[in-house]
């Protein structure tokens, strides 16, 4: 067996975030060049040892979930605009952050669109707050969390919002700003809805918005945002 086919190590610290058949899971930032295809390898290998280890990582953490769709293992190379390509019938999704990976992927019969994100939870800085939120989600933030709160949740804003880019990029092939998508939380169930203007959602998939859901664990906020490749209609019939 080759170092690329080399299975990662893999943690069940997502398991419950993502239903059935997304199949997500977090890994160590500890692969190297090794762990790459050719295909791969060019796109890291003049960059500095970190990179090299967060790319190698997560390409090997997404085989692992791959192979656990019953995929053989095979090269991710990363696109003209950084999106990973992902083998035919496969969505997916890759964030690494300090010294982990957050990987999910699915068949599109599935889903249209899978984005995922982690961050530390920290309280993001109050100087950035404006540029990440709309007026009515830091309205929101204020109205409704406690001071001590309020920059933990500027970061889950963040992330979701990092979550929802990804999952409709590949989609739409546009790079959208901070502003292009209001998320409303709910608290109660660790979801989050992704309100975007009608000229945006037009343009996606049978007029559909991607379903967001997070979970604070092991002092990271890590965020999903799944797009349905079924009609909400066909999903309740
Ligand atoms: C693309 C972006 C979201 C990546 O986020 P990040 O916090 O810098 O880094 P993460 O570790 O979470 O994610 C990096 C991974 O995202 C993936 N990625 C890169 N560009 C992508 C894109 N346009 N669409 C989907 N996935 C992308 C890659 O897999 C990359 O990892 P890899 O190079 O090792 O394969 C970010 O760099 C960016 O461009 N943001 C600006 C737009 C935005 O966020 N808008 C939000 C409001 S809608």
């Amino acid at each position: 067996m080759s170092a690329a086919r080399a299975p990662a190590l893999r943690d069940a610290r997502v398991g419950d975030l993502l239903p059935a058949p997304v199949r997500a899971a977090t890994a160590p930032l500890d692969a190297d060049l090794s762990n790459l295809f050719d295909a791969e390898r060019s796109a890291v290998e003049r960059a500095i040892p970190r990179r090299q280890r967060e790319f190698a990582s997560g390409r090997r953490c997404a085989r692992t979930l791959l192979a656990e769709l019953g995929h053989p293992p095979v090269a991710i190379p990363r696109s003209a605009d950084r999106t990973p390509a992902w083998p035919a019938g496969i969505v997916g999704s890759i964030s690494h952050c300090d010294d982990l990976c957050f990987v999910a992927v699915a068949p599109v019969s599935a889903l249209a669109g899978l984005g995922v994100d982690v961050e530390p939870d920290q309280p993001l800085e109050t100087a950035l707050w404006r540029r990440i939120c709309t007026p009515d989600e830091l309205a929101g933030v204020v109205a409704a969390r406690p001071t001590a709160l309020r920059g933990h949740t500027v970061r889950l804003l963040f992330s979701a919002k990092e979550a929802f880019y990804k999952s409709v990029f590949p989609l739409l092939r546009e790079v959208l700003g901070f502003q292009a998508v209001e998320i409303d939380v709910d608290w109660a169930t660790g979801r989050f809805r992704c309100g975007v203007d009608e000229a945006l959602r037009a343009r996606l998939p049978g007029g559909r918005t991607p379903e967001g859901r997070f979970l604070h664990r092991d002092g990271w906020v890590f965020t999903a945002a799944t797009l349905s490749a079924t009609p909400l209609e066909a999903r309740s019939s």
